[in-house]
């Protein structure tokens, strides 16, 4: 048989003996639940997602318990995840589940695909998983794994079309969503980025790239784009009480419609001693080095903040989108990965 044919009929007997436990698997899943999970797995690994999953569905168990809450409380839920775009568009989306398709997922690609947050990989991984459905599903796994399979010589993202074209040659007919589902397990426990174990995987005698001995050398990749590095100040600014001055981001762009803690422009050269911006208040203060700098590597830069420090005797009184908060109530807001990188060196101090 030829190594095409070879390859989805043993992906998925290896699957058959050693797929992974996850809370999104069991038996009886609703398209509501997939979604959540393929939307949180998107740019999430699988240990980070459980508990935030977890906690998604037991507060909002339906999508139309989703379209009726608060968009500020789905982003309190989503706080720590990152890419919180997709944070707002899963509300978003629940609401469209429930305007235009009366409240149940649509089981086609064309028509998820309408989703706000739903791309190609999702809107297949949905039919595929959720309904059954012949879709051809491509992440950074099938990727890897076919680049292997295959020895695909050409380097990504450049290789992309030809590696759908293979996925697409090597899916089967029937099992769809058990055939996604065992590529992600095989690109996460065997066929690893680094250090894969090719004695144990079940592509192993067809597969290419290991025939060649190269199988790391592959997916072949151009040289890495360089990541610019930015820089800014963090103004940690307390009352006699130890509430924390914070404020609302707009509703737009990076970390759009989450909580910071306020903080200088970010820019490519770093500061240079204490940089106290325009804002109406801050001037009058005495602002103290912490010493602390927090680091957090977002997908186009990355960020390095200085933290100085200032109190207030009396409780300044501020407007939105500036707002105090109790000590008690941070971990409740939706405050991003880099500002509980802040507050948890902070607490430290
Ligand atoms: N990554 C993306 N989707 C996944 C899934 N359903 N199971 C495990 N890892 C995944």
């Amino acid at each position: 048989m030829s190594a095409v044919k070879q390859y989805s009929i043993n992906l998925l007997a290896w699957y058959d003996d050693h797929r992974r436990e996850f809370e999104w698997r069991d038996r009886g899943m609703t398209p509501y639940q997939i979604w959540l999970s393929e939307v949180m797995l998107q740019q999430t690994g699988t240990k980070t997602v459980t508990p935030y999953y977890l906690r998604f569905i037991a507060r909002f168990p339906t999508v139309a318990a989703l379209a009726e809450a608060e968009p500020g409380e789905v982003l309190k839920l989503w706080a720590g995840l990152g890419y919180y775009a997709r944070g707002r568009n899963l509300h978003r989306a629940a609401e469209m589940v429930m305007a235009e398709f009366g409240g149940e997922f649509p089981d086609q690609e064309s028509l998820l695909l309408r989703l706000p947050g739903v791309g190609t990989y999702t809107a297949a991984a949905i039919a595929a998983i959720a309904f059954d459905r012949r879709a051809v599903v491509v992440d950074g796994n099938v990727e890897r794994i076919l680049s292997r399979y295959f020895a695909v010589e050409e380097f990504l993202p450049q290789a992309k079309p030809r590696l759908r074209e293979l996925a697409e040659q090597v899916t089967p007919q029937l099992r769809n969503g058990d055939f996604a589902q065992a590529s992600f397990d095989l690109g996460a426990t065997i066929c690893r980025p680094r250090n894969p174990d090719c004695g144990h995987c079940p592509l192993r005698r067809d597969c290419r790239a290991l025939a060649m001995d190269a199988v790391e050398s592959f997916p072949k990749k151009g040289p890495k784009p360089q990541r610019p590095q930015r820089f800014g100040t963090v103004f940690w600014l307390e009352d006699e009480t130890g509430n924390l001055l914070l404020r609302h981001r707009p509703p737009q762009g990076l970390l759009g419609g989450m909580v910071e803690i306020p903080s200088s422009e970010w820019q490519a050269v770093r500061p240079n001693g204490q940089v106290v911006t325009d804002e109406f208040f801050y001037k009058q203060l005495e602002w103290q080095e912490t010493g602390i700098t927090v680091s957090h590597v977002f997908t186009h830069f990355a960020l390095e903040l200085q933290v100085i420090r200032a109190f207030t005797a009396q409780a300044l009184v501020v407007e939105p989108p500036w707002f105090w908060a109790r000590r008690e109530e941070l971990p409740h807001l939706a405050l991003p990965s880099l500002f509980r990188k802040v507050i948890k060196q902070m607490e430290r101090f």
